[in-house]
């Protein structure tokens, strides 16, 4: 491992980013040290740096979303080699470990948090997956949520279907994909100039949330179906939106959200997701081990939203960080480095 560096942020709100010297990192057991070559930026880390709701170690590291090649492995790892072509998830925002985190050079990632990326995708386009991926698995398959049935490769048959609220987010474009690997129909929301996408990832119906009769159309599309439940990738305004049409189809009154603090109405439970948990449970290795590496080699899974690439290097994260506060439509905001 050459020398590290960061973009830390040196107290609670600070702006800008600082690019310094970091410390060098050692895997542990199941864990690989990835030399980073993309990085993506997520809502969260704007929001942390403008807001410091989050507790956290100052001086603080972030990002969650790598892409890069393997650098060292830890003493029992054998499923990665050093060289190999990997994306992976950084739970910093969970271990509070600063290895963990991805706006830096190295960064440690758990091995049931990390696939393997053919050599077709690149890295700018293999980053912007897992923290989506890992959000939406956490919502759809761990048993405190929808508990649905895991994705494969080649798909699952269709049985039941499954309501994703913001299918063009990058929780909702990843949602989609898995939950039609694991054998469910899609429904979902989107803006008009999105709807193709969606289709395209593998949404049989889609929605224009912004219309005023979307709740009563889903629930008409809806009728004689049998809901599997429901992931709000947006939260806010969706949230209630999206309880109204499980609570009036057939189904599982579930409903997995990305947001906290909705309490649940009568009759249904609305659960919010913390979307590293399926690091420790056995979602994690079934989607990032078991699922993925295969789905991204045959094809049936396609990195998405696509990258929109804010700049090169760790100096750019400030201006990355900031673009992604403007909002983004399915598009992620990614760093090369
Ligand atoms: N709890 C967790 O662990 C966790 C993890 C990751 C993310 N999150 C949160 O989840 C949310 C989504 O994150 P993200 O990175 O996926 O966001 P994102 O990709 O930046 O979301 C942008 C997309 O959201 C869609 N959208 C906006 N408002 C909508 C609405 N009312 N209904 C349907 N779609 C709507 C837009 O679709 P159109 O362009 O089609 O209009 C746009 O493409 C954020 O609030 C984030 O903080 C939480």
């Amino acid at each position: 491992m050459t020398a590290n560096s960061a973009a830390w942020i040196l107290e609670p709100k600070a702006h800008p980013f600082q690019v310094k010297e970091a410390p060098t990192y050692t895997p542990e057991a199941n864990e690989i040290l990835v030399k980073n070559h993309a990085l993506a930026i997520a809502p969260i880390d704007g929001s942390i740096q403008t807001r410091a709701w989050l507790p956290m170690n100052y001086p603080a590291i972030l990002g969650q979303d790598v892409a890069g090649e393997v650098a060292a492995i830890g003493p029992n790892v054998t499923r990665f080699k050093i060289g190999d072509r990997v994306i992976g998830h950084g739970v910093g925002f969970a271990t509070k470990r600063i290895e963990d985190f991805a706006f830096q050079k190295y960064t440690i990632i758990q091995t049931n948090m990390a696939s393997e990326l053919p050599d077709n995708i690149s890295y700018e386009e293999g980053c912007v997956l897992p923290l989506g991926l890992s959000t939406a698995s956490c919502g759809l398959f761990q048993d405190d949520h929808l508990g649905l049935q895991l994705p494969t490769e080649p798909r699952g048959v269709k049985s039941q279907a499954v309501l994703i609220w913001g299918g063009a987010s990058s929780v909702g474009s990843n949602a989609i994909q898995l939950v039609v690997a694991a054998g469910y129909e899609v429904f979902t929301t989107a803006s008009p100039k999105n709807f193709e996408l969606v289709k395209k990832l593998g949404a049989s119906q889609v929605f224009d949330y912004n219309n005023a009769t979307v709740v009563q159309d889903l629930i008409a599309a809806l009728q004689g179906k049998t809901l599997a439940g429901a992931l709000d990738c947006i939260g806010f305004a969706a949230t209630p939106m999206t309880v109204e049409v499980v609570l009036k189809s057939e189904g599982n009154k579930f409903v997995s959200t990305v947001k906290p603090g909705f309490e649940s109405p009568e009759g249904i439970t609305v659960k919010s997701i913390f979307g590293t948990t399926l690091k420790d449970n056995h979602v994690g290795k079934a989607v990032y081990e078991d699922f993925l590496p295969k789905a991204l080699r045959t094809g049936t899974f396609t990195p998405a939203p696509s990258p929109l690439i804010a700049g090169h290097g760790l100096e750019s994260i400030q201006a990355a960080v900031d673009l992604q506060a403007k909002g983004t439509s399915a598009q992620k905001i990614v760093v090369t480095l």
